[in-house]
């Protein structure tokens, strides 16, 4: 891999080369990967239009950069540990070679099923060897995978899987999560009832629980690939062909299926996973997230694959059996790189130090932190407890349509300050804008974060509605790609993040935007309306607070039962991390005099910030503030 830095001279001189020239720049790191037929042109973009091509003309399979160019030299090299929900089940040791055989089998099954380059394939699967495995051999034949959470609910299923008009599904009977056992194919078969799309479904068997199956339309894959040859011709795909569909939520309107493309989306990922972790051959990374997130396809899959690498998949939560299971796993593997979100730091901080004392945690050399901002009280117990102080921690900052990392110290390189992102990666050149426009010059100064010219990993488009991609990232400042969050620059020219600036709220690191929980809560015949905003939770960072206006009184039994029903319509129709933490019945919102509700006023008594509501007199109705205050319940 080139343009791997090692010290901050280094640091600025690729970066001076990447901004200015971007082509050489990507040009080269892509050239150490195999290609089918080389680009005509590194870089292709028009950002005011949101039309941003990289590598056109160049054809290649990412599986052959992730799996076959490793057989040669390190086939027997271990590419993934899979570490079981439960510490009595074995850990699994898949090799290239055998992750290899895996992938080109399956790969055949979906060929014989019909399956062909372009069709969309959707996969909703635990964290398990075979979630991996069928990623790739969607790949491999040039099939779009859609993987969905395996938290999220029927009509979380149903809505995705019509929206990107997939062929087939692939699920397991059933998953394990701590002490619980979920049936995973029942949530599939409710889905389907509404799925016309879909023409068949494969099982993979993992807790062999009671699963119906239809006939003609379900089988299960150990069964297909009995019979399957072990060698599959990878499809050409063109650099700019889709690779993957992955939903992520916006402030209004459904999930938006963000579309990233094969050869850009692979040049940036390898590339940042190199830089970012610093990985050494033989070293074994464990990045803690799901596969379904962004996260996972990024930093537990394509990117460590594709530098060859040995990824953990874990299975299970970081309480089960209890609060050391983290710790252990990192003593039993030796790991050296760990990449965690700060919900999960803050939830095992809580716990009693013992659970991490009586492990050896000296393999960790670079601890990572994703998908929320970090608190200095996290940040802290993280270097001092789990890296000893010896390991930097990078807080690494970017997004499900961004593909890869754009801001994160390099370790080793980059001072590292507790809740600071600090630079930006090779490339990478965000601005901070105020609100009309204006990049904001110098340091010490805060804004929109933007990044002003496209990178490789950025997502193309959002699957069937190029006009809302357009909308949402490239419209509020032409020519630049909006974040949606805000950021400072302090006095040395570091980033820290501080939030959203739209009404996506981040709980426990997972996106939720409010209004599609306002319509489920809305759809109550009792409701008038509901606001939702977020919170500080101290564990999950952020945690949702209903403001829900009734149509008529009701008595405290029914409002029990009230809230009761609504967590339970948010847990089916969207999935139980949208449940609302707090629920407040109100008799009006503050609105403002053209009928907008106040958030920002909703936020701050949300937050208990009461002295500091701002000015209420101009509102429509400013005694709703006084009322909502004055029934507080907690
Ligand atoms: O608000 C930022 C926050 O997570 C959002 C992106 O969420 P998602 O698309 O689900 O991807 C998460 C994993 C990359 C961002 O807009 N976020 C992510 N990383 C950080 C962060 N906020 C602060 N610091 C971070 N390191």
């Amino acid at each position: 891999m080139k343009y791997i830095v090692k010290n901050l001279p280094e640091y600025f001189k690729f970066q001076d080369k990447a901004l200015n020239s971007p082509e050489e720049f990507w040009g080269d790191i892509a050239s150490t990967f195999v290609w089918k037929k080389k680009w005509d042109n590194v870089l292709n973009a028009d950002m005011v239009n949101a039309d941003i091509k990289w590598f056109e003309g160049g054809q290649l399979n990412i599986t052959e950069n992730c799996i076959d160019r490793h057989l040669k030299d390190r086939g027997e090299e271990t590419a993934i540990i899979f570490e079981p929900n439960s510490p009595t089940e074995k850990a699994q040791h898949i090799s290239y070679n055998q992750l290899s055989v895996e992938v080109n089998k399956i790969a055949n099954v979906l060929r014989s099923q019909g399956i062909e380059k372009g069709d969309r394939i959707c996969i909703y699967l635990p964290m398990i060897p075979e979630l991996a495995y069928t990623m790739l051999a969607c790949a491999r034949i040039g099939a779009i995978h859609s993987v969905i959470f395996a938290g999220y609910s029927s009509t979380a299923i149903a809505s995705r899987v019509n929206d990107a008009a997939c062929k087939m599904v692939i699920c397991a009977d059933g998953s394990y999560r701590g002490t619980k056992e979920i049936n995973l194919k029942s949530l599939v078969d409710k889905a389907l009832e509404n799925c016309p799309s879909v023409e068949s479904v494969l099982v993979i068997k993992r807790t062999n629980g009671e699963v119906s199956m239809q006939s003609n339309r379900d089988f299960y894959l150990e069964e297909l690939m009995q019979e399957t040859q072990t060698i599959c011709k990878p499809a050409v795909m063109d650099a700019e062909d889709p690779l993957f569909i992955l939903y992520t939520s916006g402030s209004t309107g459904t999930p938006k299926g963000m579309v990233h493309t094969t050869g850009g989306y692979m040049v940036y990922t390898a590339h940042t996973f190199a830089n970012v972790f610093q990985y050494k051959e033989k070293d074994i990374y464990w990045c803690t997230a799901d596969i379904g997130w962004i996260t996972g396809h990024s930093y537990i899959l394509y990117g460590p694959l594709l530098n060859g690498a040995t990824t953990i998949i874990y299975e299970g939560v970081p309480s089960y059996p209890d609060h050391n299971r983290f710790w252990e796993i990192v003593e039993k593997h030796k790991v050296n790189q760990f990449y965690t979100a700060p919900t999960a730091i803050r939830s095992l901080a809580k716990q009693d130090i013992k659970h991490v004392e009586k492990h050896d945690l000296s393999s960790l050399k670079v601890l990572g932190s994703v998908g929320e901002p970090i608190n200095v009280e996290a940040w802290n117990w993280y270097y001092h407890h789990i890296g000893k102080e010896r390991c930097p921690i990078v807080d690494t900052w970017w997004q499900t349509e961004t593909g890869g990392i754009l801001i994160s110290p390099i370790p080793f390189t980059t001072p590292t300050k507790a809740t600071f992102a600090t630079f930006p990666l090779l490339g990478i050149q965000p601005v901070l804008m105020d609100d009309e426009g204006v990049e904001q010059e110098g340091n010490l100064t805060s804004g929109n974060l933007c990044i002003k010219k496209p990178w490789p990993g950025i997502a193309r488009t959002v699957w069937n509605n190029h006009q809302r991609y357009k909308d949402t990232y490239f419209s509020a400042y032409p020519g630049y790609y909006f974040s949606g969050d805000a950021a400072l620059r302090d006095p040395a020219g570091y980033y820290r993040i501080t939030g959203r600036v739209d009404d996506v709220v981040i709980v426990s690191g997972h996106n939720l935007g409010t209004a599609p929980i306002e319509n489920t809560i809305n759809e109550q015949t009792i409701v008038a309306e509901s606001a939702i905003v977020g919170y500080p939770h101290e564990v999950k960072g952020n945690a949702l607070f209903g403001f829900i206006t009734l149509k008529h009184e009701i008595s405290s039994e029914e409002q029990e039962n009230l809230k009761t029903a609504i967590n339970e319509a948010i847990a089916d129709q969207i999935g139980p991390i949208a449940k609302l933490s707090k629920i407040q019945f109100t008799v009006s919102l503050p609105k403002t005099r053209s009928g907008k509700i106040m958030r920002r006023i909703l936020r701050k008594i949300a937050a208990n910030e009461l002295d500091n509501l701002g000015d209420t007199s101009t509102l429509l109705n400013p005694e709703a503030v006084q009322a909502i205050i004055d029934n507080r319940t907690d």
